[in-house]
């Protein structure tokens, strides 16, 4: 058994069919680079017959990569291996493959041909793609689903007739672990020339066991497997190649075995392949999601940021990633806090995190996501600060275009209550003019400047306000969520600065 299992990727002609998968030329030459430097073995580029578009696409990979071996496919018919022939001209490694449906539900009902008359076209057709090219690979469509000894048949006379690499595909999905790993081992123990081909396997997902189904298959002793970058492909896609390769790496005690991919390339083939046909993939994905290497949870960041090993089996270097990503929300604790705090430059005291860490905590509470934009932010905020004479209890504001906006407002001093009520021409014009009525001054509003402080819809609005009283200038800034109370910090830290300066309180 092959120490070295093959990839055989089909992410430009399995992946490529399926809806919304569509790539152009130059895509699909951009992403056959990616892959010849992910380190597969085959790329598929497509099937040349299909259209003139994929004849050009064939032939423009083709003429690209010299490394790899490029693969077209046909079906058994003379005119689309004539087409594969003609657009794998200018490989340096080309391969044909060829396939006919082997199920008797295929044979029967899409074909409409009796098993001889199959199993004589699939061994022409065979030895007619030999002529062009000295590596041919033959698929038995719906293989899992073929009465086992007429497979035997079919596979030891292709091999026979010159095909070098004899693919099983699980066409429908239909296959479990056990089943295609018996399959696999009987294949070998009944075609006699099966020495003499590689066996390959091709599963399908849509019992999500694609992956499963496929390491059964190298257990049974499969040397390629065909698969799929993000696992893209007809119906539920293909086994994803990302996991397959992380598998045998990260469980070689289990497997012992190798591949030829450079791992750290996964990244970048996944990023790629969204980027080309704008499919995200989804954030839970195994190795390639968004969270693959994230932690919210507190306790998972403080394990992670101790050691690793507690909550990752693998490294994010291990997959092309910088690092984990640590994402900063309600779930987080002080460790991971502090580590981005001083990530970012912030060298503070234990007191001034702890209040921080409090004022963060409110904020994730009404943010998914508290980026490091947000904690800049609350740090400005906290370098402005002048004592807080006056702290915003509560607000209610209505508000409309047909009535005139009203703020009431309740402001805190040491320990009493002010409370007022204004009207104003709009929400944050009637929220100042209340706060003037509690703090018994009047202002000239002279700047007011407001801006996101992150993207999305759930962004911290940061507003900063400059007031005017006898000549003089005070600032004030306020961040929140919501932007009338974003104003409304602004402008108290702007009266509290007032009342700092001129009135030593
Ligand atoms: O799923 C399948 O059977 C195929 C073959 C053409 C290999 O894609
Ligand atoms: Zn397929």
């Amino acid at each position: 058994m092959a120490d070295v299992i093959k990839i055989f990727d089909t992410t430009l002609r399995d992946g490529e069919q399926a809806p919304g998968y569509s790539m152009n030329i130059d895509e699909k030459v951009r992403m056959a680079r990616q892959l010849e430097l992910l380190g597969v073995d085959v790329i598929e580029a497509g099937f040349a017959a299909a259209s003139p578009g994929d004849f050009t696409s064939v032939e423009a990979v083709a003429r690209e990569i010299t490394d790899t071996s490029v693969c077209s496919l046909s079906r058994a018919l003379e005119s689309d291996i004539d087409a594969s022939a003609q657009a794998l001209k200018p490989a340096v490694h080309p391969r044909i493959h060829t396939f006919i449906a082997t199920s008797d539900i295929h044979m029967q009902y899409k074909l409409k041909m009796d098993p001889d008359t199959v199993l004589d076209q699939a061994v022409r057709m065979v030895r007619y793609a030999r002529n062009f090219c000295p590596v041919v690979e033959f698929s038995a469509e719906d293989a899992s689903r073929t009465r086992p000894e007429f497979l035997y048949r079919i596979l030891e006379q292709v091999i026979d007739a010159g095909a070098r690499c004899v693919n099983i595909p699980d066409t429908v999905g239909y296959s479990t672990p056990d089943e295609f790993y018996r399959l696999v081992s009987d294949i070998r123990g009944n075609v006699p020339n099966i020495d003499k081909a590689v066996v390959s396997v091709h599963c399908h997902n849509d019992l999500g066991l694609a992956v499963a189904n496929t390491l059964a298959a190298i257990r049974a002793g499969a040397g390629q497997v065909e698969c799929t970058v993000n696992g893209i492909g007809e119906r539920a896609g293909n086994a994803a190649v990302e996991e397959l390769v992380m598998v045998l790496r990260t469980r070689k005690d289990v497997y012992g075995k190798e591949t030829n991919i450079n791992t750290r390339e996964i990244h970048r083939s996944s990023r790629l392949l969204s980027h080309v046909t704008g499919v995200q993939v989804q954030p839970n994905k195994a190795i390639v999601g968004a969270n693959a290497f994230a932690h919210e949870a507190g306790i998972h960041q403080h394990g992670v940021m101790s050691h690793a090993s507690t909550y990752e089996i693998m490294t994010p270097e291990s997959i092309g990633l910088q690092e984990s990503r640590m994402v900063l929300g309600k779930h987080s604790g002080k460790h991971a806090f502090t580590q981005r705090m001083e990530s970012l430059g912030y060298s503070v005291d234990r007191q001034t995190i702890n209040e921080v860490f409090e004022q963060f905590k409110r904020l994730a509470d009404k943010k998914k996501v508290v980026e490091d934009k947000d904690l800049e932010a609350l740090m400005e905020s906290r370098a402005a600060l002048v004592p807080e004479t006056f702290t915003l209890d509560r607000f209610v504001i209505n508000s409309g275009n047909t009535i005139s906006a009203t703020a009431s407002l309740r402001v805190d001093r040491e320990d009493e209550h002010f409370e007022d009520v204004a009207t104003g021409d709009g929400p944050v014009d009637a929220a100042f003019m209340a706060i003037e009525r509690i703090v018994g001054e009047s202002f000239e509003l002279e700047e007011y400047v407001i801006h996101a402080v992150t993207g999305g819809k759930d962004a911290q609005g940061e507003v900063s306000v400059k007031i005017e009283k006898d000549g003089k200038i005070y600032k004030g800034r306020g961040v929140s969520t919501d932007v009338v109370e974003a104003s409304i910090l602004a402008y108290l830290s702007a009266v509290n600065r007032y009342f700092y300066e001129e009135r030593n309180v």
